[in-house]
């Protein structure tokens, strides 16, 4: 039977949008609540929507009782403070699950590229409804950052390098995907990421502000990203030591959220 997935992600997996004006909008993120949460380098979150209205993070399937990723609960005492950016999460009128927004700290290209991870959005997903999917809508001006989109984790050639300055917004299949952000700022990124239900919902809403799925990549100098391979395999045998010392089998590493 499959999943109701969105035909604008069809052909490339991801679209970016007209940028918001974001200069515009107060910069409510500032005052939210955040709290520390195992994520792609150093990061905390501000929940906005969650399994059941608590600050916390979790995967809804990581709970009890478990559920896929869909109908999160607002967070009252948070859309209190940044109700226009419940607004951003709602207008889309597809359904919501998890809704956040991540502060990230400055890192390194090698550092993003150890980060690569794809996201855990359809556990428990029943085929026949909708595919969860993630929007990043960039709430911090970094126009230096890049979102990194790779098919396979290990081969740089598939990379999509997409900018994140103030105001972008890009709709990912962050399943497909293994991705991370390399932040170049030397001030923590913010933005918004909401986990939404594929269906004609999401597609009017693509379309009504223009998705691109073939959106400009950033060039990077090759021997930058040679030496992040390097460094990638080296820290994965090294991290790979490590846990065979404590005789641990190294598991996936999923669910982790840029
Ligand atoms: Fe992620």
């Amino acid at each position: 039977m499959g999943f109701i997935t969105s035909e604008a992600l069809a052909e490339t997996g991801y679209v970016v949008l007209d940028d918001h004006d974001q200069a515009s909008d107060p910069a409510e993120w500032l005052d939210l609540t955040y709290i520390p949460w195992r994520s792609s380098g150093v990061t905390r979150f501000a929940p906005l929507a969650s399994y059941a209205g608590e600050i916390e993070c979790n995967g809804f399937w990581n709970q009890t009782p478990p559920r896929s990723d869909k109908d999160g609960v607002w967070v009252e005492s948070q859309v209190a403070i940044a109700p226009t950016l419940q607004r951003r999460a709602l207008e889309s009128g597809a359904g919501v699950g998890r809704c956040r927004v991540i502060e990230l700290q400055p890192n390194e290209y090698a550092d993003a590229v150890y980060n690569l991870h794809q996201d855990d959005n359809n556990r428990l997903n029943e085929e026949g409804t909708g595919w969860v999917v993630r929007g990043y809508y960039n709430l911090s001006d970094d126009t230096d950052s890049l979102l990194l989109l790779r098919s396979d984790r290990f081969d740089p050639a598939t990379e999509i390098r997409l900018p994140l300055r103030q105001g972008s917004r890009i709709i990912v299949d962050t399943q497909r995907f293994w991705h991370a952000v390399w932040h170049r700022g030397t001030a923590p990124r913010f933005a918004l990421i909401t986990s939404w239900t594929s269906g004609p919902e999401l597609d009017a809403y693509i379309a009504a502000n223009h998705g691109d799925p073939h959106p400009p990549t950033v060039d990077l100098d090759p021997r930058l990203v040679d030496d992040a391979q390097v460094e990638l395999h080296r820290r994965i045998e090294e991290r790979r030591r490590v846990f065979e010392a404590q005789g641990i089998v190294m598991e996936p590493r999923a669910d982790l959220s840029v």
